[in-house]
């Protein structure tokens, strides 16, 4: 039986066979890349609800069973065992890091985590409260006219000082940019404070306060980061690989991430949860607000509820949501936040329409509130998200580099338009 598809147009009765390709894991795919040259007609699939976009070795989904691993770690396995940085180098380098490695590495992050001062005027140039993500988006551009000098993105080992400067620079863009809106004195990186924990305490630190930071408060900030390195093509790691397709700088494609992920309906929602938890501000408010998520006539969707590819738990909403309480009973949180979270969680989990559709807590449902528990303020939870999720953009970047030739991004459409206006 040979692996191919037959497709038929039943308006002619012509068929058209396609060949049938297996992965490692996960469902088959039918190749129907030379399905407009053998048929003259394009396949259609809005969001690519259907459509796989490359091949990769990096993550994968089941969104059936709630699983997700990297490069055949399980998220939860490296959740518990694993730190952010052994992910990092896990999807950089393809393997997770010996002791030696990851010591080394850290050094390397360490070294390159300042950035050049003069790319701090342009936060004089964005105007007051502009959100982070405006900022971290121009500032990560503009790293290609500070950092691409004699850079050739062919040769790995350039790629891979890129890939460092960007992962260890990120973290103190968004500090510096947290600390500048409030007019505090910068605090530089603390070379003697590990990746994780040296953040948190760029945000606090002061000269006269070089802060304490509680364990279970570094423990709850590694989880999120390493809980957002990578996930598959969802659509600012397809913005990602569209940008790199036309061969444009990793920088360039980098921002252009950051663009992606901004939106509410991805990044962004980790924001979106908790300005919603401050909207429904009482538990009792929360069936109003659950009517309103299943009005069809009405736009309003319940923040961190949903995913494109989970149609079960999210597995990192799993490894979160225990975090979540863990830190919450040791440092509190506006206890209305969580109870109504906790309520909304309760109502979503039976209610028809949610169960029907299987709308399921997502990573960010939980993240917004850790983050919150942390002191971050909502508008910075999507640069956080950034923060944890370069090292898969440029792992996913790297690949499509690597499976060359490169086929730049260029989908057809089904026109709809007007003809034949003027003759
Ligand atoms: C991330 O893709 C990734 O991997 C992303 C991400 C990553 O790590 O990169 O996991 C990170 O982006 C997580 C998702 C964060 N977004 C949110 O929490 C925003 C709220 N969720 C939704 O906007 C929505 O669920 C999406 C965008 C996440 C998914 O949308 P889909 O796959 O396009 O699904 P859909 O819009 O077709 O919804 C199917 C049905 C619809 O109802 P019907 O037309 O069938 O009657 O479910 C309904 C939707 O109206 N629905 C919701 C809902 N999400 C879907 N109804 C109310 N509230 C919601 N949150």
């Amino acid at each position: 039986m040979a692996n191919t598809m037959t497709m038929t147009d039943n308006r002619t009765g012509k068929s058209w066979e396609f060949p049938i390709l297996s992965g490692t894991k996960g469902p088959d795919v039918v190749d129907i890349g030379s399905f407009y040259s053998q048929t003259g007609m394009f396949t259609f699939d809005q969001g690519y609800t259907s459509t796989a976009s490359c091949k990769s070795a990096i993550t994968f989904i089941d969104g059936e069973k709630g699983e997700l691993m990297h490069r055949g770690y399980d998220i939860a396995w490296l959740a518990e065992n694993k730190k952010f940085l052994d992910v990092v180098y896990l999807l950089l380098y393809k393997k997770l890091p010996s002791k030696e490695e990851l010591e080394s590495f850290r050094l390397e992050l360490k070294q390159r985590s300042y950035i050049n001062e003069k790319m701090l005027k342009l936060f004089d140039a964005l105007p007051d409260k502009a959100h982070p993500m405006a900022a971290l988006q121009s500032t990560v551009a503009m790293m290609s006219a500070y950092y691409k000098r004699d850079m050739n993105i062919d040769d790995i080992s350039d790629f891979m000082e890129l890939a460092k400067r960007l992962v260890a620079k990120i973290p103190t863009i968004i500090a510096f940019y947290y600390r500048h809106v409030r007019g505090f004195p910068q605090i530089y990186p603390d070379l003697d404070r590990g990746f994780v924990e040296n953040f948190l305490y760029m945000l606090r630190a002061f000269p006269h306060d070089r802060v304490d930071l509680k364990p279970i408060e570094v423990k709850a900030f590694e989880a999120v980061l390493l809980l957002h390195a990578d996930h598959e093509q969802n659509a600012s790691t397809s913005t990602v690989r569209a940008v790199g397709s036309t061969h444009a700088h990793p920088y360039a494609s980098i921002s252009a991430g950051i663009g992606a992920l901004w939106g509410h309906a991805h990044g962004g929602a980790n924001e979106g949860v908790i300005r919603q938890l401050e909207e429904i501000g009482t538990p009792e408010r929360v069936d109003e607000f659950i009517a309103r998520a299943k009005d069809k006539n009405d736009p309003f969707r319940l923040m961190g509820f949903g995913h494109r590819v989970y149609k079960n738990f999210d597995p990192r909403a799993k490894v979160l949501g225990k975090l979540r309480d863990q830190l919450i009973d040791e440092i509190g949180i506006d206890t209305n936040l969580i109870k109504v979270a906790k309520r909304i969680e309760e109502i979503a989990l039976n209610d028809e329409y949610f169960v029907s559709r299987k709308l399921y807590p997502n990573v960010d449902f939980n993240s917004g509130l850790i983050l919150k528990a942390l002191g971050i303020p909502n508008e910075m939870f999507a640069a956080i998200f950034v923060m944890g999720r370069v090292p898969g953009w440029l792992s996913q970047w790297m690949e499509q580099k690597e499976n060359a030739p490169v086929k730049i991004t260029r989908p057809r459409q089904l026109y709809v338009g007007a003809v034949d206006q003027a003759k």
